[in-house]
């Protein structure tokens, strides 16, 4: 551990709490104190190094609680490693991910960890933790989600789609909530009622109709919005919270809504792909509509307006990028003929808070709330509180220097996800990242990586720190 000092001088320190002009003082890789510019206290630092800040905001690194990198789907695998996916993330202002490790069916949670240890182990740029998904629900799985708990992998993704993959049936769900109840876990779920769209998919393809944009007219709104109701429910009777993941169906939300106005520890994230994209890149001709394929679906454009205020109101807490890139070449391709096998997921991991931040401009959330929702707010629903997603004396020093009036057009020439294509090609954005810190080291200097694979650890995770 290195003894050096870092200040961040002149910025505009932006939390989810408060907007001050600050100095920040950074001494053996944690925030040391924040002090007014100019004032005694500030100016009697000494420092190896200085970072200029003014006219920049200084803010915490993003903290994405939903990524997938190298997820088996489809018969191939997610195209970002832990090493270039983390290195993007770095390069997007993003200091900490939070990846799913997978139990396969047949096989125990405790296999499905290690193996996600051991891909994650020594490769990453920066800090992450695990969440489990649990494919296979029985009195074994049930223990081993205690002993999770106890080492810090404290949430647990469950699927109400992709039968005979994923899938676990009421009865499954309802125990691993009961379970959740009793050791703090927190379940997050995947709500479409998968074996009703299963045989939309089947009667699709049977009239013929098997081009990308019928991924999204099969995974139809009323099937998110009424497993969203069943998962809620399910909870409520368990008496466990619930976090639904990747929530872009108006009709969802307004489950998600009504369960808060009960009082109940339902929680929502949605992913800028639902809040930027929508049904209309479904359809972009020439199989193009293949790049935009993930679950739950992208949605007509009329829902984003719901997402957003769902995002100023509360009733959504966190956006996070369900990161999950296919390459559209040899990878989303082998769905040509066939939209169900298409793999599902799109690359983001890079560009969420960008994306955010430009959300900041057009007026559709605050400043402090971009950091709540991309920072703050993930890191407390993920047991990774007030070490990650605030600057405040004794958290990690995990900073991005934010330069807001850059103007910047996103690119697959130019982005560093291990992908072929953007999502957001062409689109220009107001705002980008200049220099990152993490834990005190400086990952990105004014836009050059000077990070590492292997400086990034595993982080093991408290119990939910947003309930009610
Ligand atoms: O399409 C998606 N979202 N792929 C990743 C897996 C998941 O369901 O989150
Ligand atoms: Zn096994
Ligand atoms: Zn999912
Ligand atoms: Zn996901």
């Amino acid at each position: 551990m290195s003894s050096s000092r870092t200040v961040i001088r002149g910025g505009l320190v932006v939390t989810a709490a408060d907007e001050i002009h600050a100095d920040v003082l950074i001494e053996d890789g944690r925030i040391a104190a924040l002090a007014t510019p100019g004032s005694d206290a500030a100016e009697s630092w000494t420092a190896d190094r200085t970072i200029d800040a003014r006219q920049k905001y200084v803010i915490p690194g993003g903290v994405d609680a939903h990524t997938h990198m190298e997820l088996p789907f489809g018969g191939t695998f997610a195209s970002d490693t832990f090493e270039t996916g983390t290195r993007a993330a770095a390069w997007g202002g993003t200091t900490t991910i939070v990846d799913f490790a997978v139990q396969s069916v047949g096989h125990t949670l405790r296999e499905g960890l290690d193996a996600w240890h051991a891909k994650a182990d020594g490769n990453c740029a920066i800090d992450y933790g695990f969440h489990m998904i649990v494919s296979d629900v029985h009195d074994e799985t049930l223990k081993e989600m205690d002993l999770l708990v106890s080492e810090g992998v404290t949430s647990f993704k469950q699927f109400m789609a992709y039968p005979g993959v994923f899938y676990s049936d009421d009865g499954q769900i309802l125990r691993a909530m009961q379970r959740s109840a009793e050791n703090g876990g927190l379940i997050m779920m995947h709500a479409e009622n998968g074996i009703a769209i299963d045989v939309l998919v089947q009667q699709a393809l049977d009239r013929g109709e098997t081009d990308p944009r019928y991924h999204g007219e099969v995974r139809k709104a009323l099937l998110e919005a009424e497993a969203t109701h069943r998962a809620i429910r399910l909870a409520q009777v368990a008496g466990a919270p619930l976090y639904v993941v990747h929530v872009s169906a108006r009709e969802a939300l307004a489950e998600i809504a009504r369960a808060r106005d009960e009082g109940l520890n339902v929680f929502g994230e949605t992913c800028p792909q639902y809040l930027f994209l929508s049904t209309d890149n479904l359809a972009e001709p020439d199989f193009e509509g293949a790049k935009y394929v993930c679950s739950t679906p992208l949605r007509p454009k009329d829902h984003q307006e719901s997402l957003w205020r769902g995002l100023r109101t509360n009733d959504l807490q966190v956006v996070s990028t369900d990161h999950c890139p296919f390459c559209f070449t040899g990878q989303k391709e082998l769905g040509r003929g066939d939209f169900s096998k298409i793999p599902n997921g799109m690359p983001g991991v890079e560009n969420r808070m960008d994306l955010l931040h430009q959300a900041v401009v057009d007026g559709h959330i605050s400043r402090r709330r971009w950091i709540e929702i991309a920072c703050a707010t993930p890191a407390r629903m993920f047991g990774l509180y007030p070490k990650k997603g605030t600057i405040a004396p004794g958290a990690d020093a995990d900073v991005v220097i934010y330069d807001p009036h850059a103007e910047q057009t996103v690119s697959a020439d130019t982005h560093h996800m291990n992908v072929d294509y953007s999502a957001y090609e062409g689109k220009r954005l107001t705002g980008r990242v200049e220099t990152v810190l993490s834990r005190g080291e400086l990952v990105i200097s004014e836009r050059e990586f000077t990070g590492r694979a292997g400086h990034g650890v595993y982080t093991p995770r408290a119990t939910c720190q947003y309930l009610n």
